[in-house]
């Protein structure tokens, strides 16, 4: 167990806030992680990978990191193959493993930033694909009272970038293993945004060519954090029901919209901050992507408030004109 007093935080997370933890623990493996939650009695938050968490000051409390780095195959089927990883585990060396071994159901998840561990929190998802349709099973143990719980994948609650671990069980628990169910036989989803034209750089479609494929489009799309510091997508694509969709469609005929459950519409945040005129803005430290206007980045030493004070300016904006109520996707703190 590796335990530092007053450590910054600005390395630790991609946004590169300065915030200080009082203190900040890195445990190696399940049984440090234990005896750590026995004996603690400070606040504590979990960190992953620090790629959605944005500290807005210094945290009076323990941030505990879990690092422990096991895989192993658990299971076979014929079709199947099931494989468990610790929460530790960088989640894009988690994926590059699968694909290495020719496993299908992570490929368009490649390169997104965090751990494991995080991946059930907000059900990460992209190209078409979220890590729910592979996810077997979440452990961990309750904070609370250090005792163990293991999820099936219904009981995980899930739902876009959403889960139990975000709803009724926010802050109580910490994730420890995830188990996924992958395919010897995958089914590629290559018709989500410009993938099929992507894969025309190669003379084969296969997992190794799909996870290229996406590399190559979200290195183009989306800022590499230690060039500019970033969350990814700041705020989730709203759904909306179908009179406000049309409505908003009369006055803007090119809305770009996708079917949502229960007759609702989906339609990319990126799109309505775009409208509103934030692509490429600078607000002191802070902007909005120049490529991506979901994405909020760190112009170097952007301070919490800067961050904050951009984000309810963009969520007001958008619902003066549009009557849509944008929805943090991070976690600010
Ligand atoms: N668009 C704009 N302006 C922009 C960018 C996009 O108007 O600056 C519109 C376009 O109409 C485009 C549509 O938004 O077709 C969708 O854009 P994109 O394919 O880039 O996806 P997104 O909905 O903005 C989601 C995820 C991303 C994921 C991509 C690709 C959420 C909140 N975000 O973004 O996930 O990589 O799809 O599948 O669902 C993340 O969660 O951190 C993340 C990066």
């Amino acid at each position: 167990m590796i335990v530092k007093e007053n450590v910054s935080l600005k390395e630790l997370t991609t946004f590169g806030i300065e915030a200080k933890a009082r203190k900040f623990i890195q445990t190696c493996n399940n049984d440090e992680l234990f005896s750590f939650l026995k004996n603690n009695q400070s606040p504590l938050y979990i960190l992953g990978g620090g790629s959605n968490s944005i500290f807005t000051s210094d945290f009076d409390g323990v941030v505990l990191q879990p690092l422990e780095k096991n895989i192993e195959i658990v299971n076979e089927t014929p079709n199947s193959v099931w494989i468990k990883s610790s929460a530790g585990v960088d989640w894009d060396d988690f994926v590059k493993f699968t694909v290495e071994r020719e496993l299908g159901g992570l490929e368009n998840l490649s390169l997104i930033p965090g751990n494991v561990g995080a991946c059930p929190v907000q059900n990460i998802g992209a190209y078409g694909v979220e890590v729910k349709d592979t996810i077997i099973k979440v452990d961990g143990f309750y904070i609370e009272n250090q005792s163990p719980f293991s999820f099936s994948n219904e009981e995980c609650q899930f739902g876009y970038r959403d889960s139990i671990f975000k709803r009724s069980l926010k802050g109580k628990t910490v994730i420890t293993h995830v188990t996924f169910e992958l395919s010897k036989t995958p089914t590629l989803k290559t018709h989500y945004g410009n993938i099929e034209e992507e894969l025309k750089n190669y003379s084969k479609t296969n997992i190794q060519t799909v996870r290229n494929a996406v590399i190559s489009i979200r290195e183009r799309k989306l800022p590499s954090p230690k060039v500019f510091g970033n969350c990814g997508s700041f705020f989730k694509n709203p759904t909306i029901n179908q009179n406000l969709f049309e409505t908003i469609q009369s006055s803007y005929a090119n809305i770009p919209s996708y079917p949502a459950a229960n007759q609702m519409v989906k339609i990319p945040a990126a799109w309505l901050i775009e409208t509103c005129g934030f692509k490429g803005i600078k607000r002191g430290n802070v902007g909005v992507h120049s490529q991506q206007a979901l994405v909020l980045i760190n112009l170097g030493n952007a301070k919490g408030e800067e961050v904050i004070d951009l984000a309810n300016e963009i969520i007001e904006a958008v619902r003066i004109k549009f009557s849509i109520e944008l929805e943090k996707e991070v976690n600010i703190l």
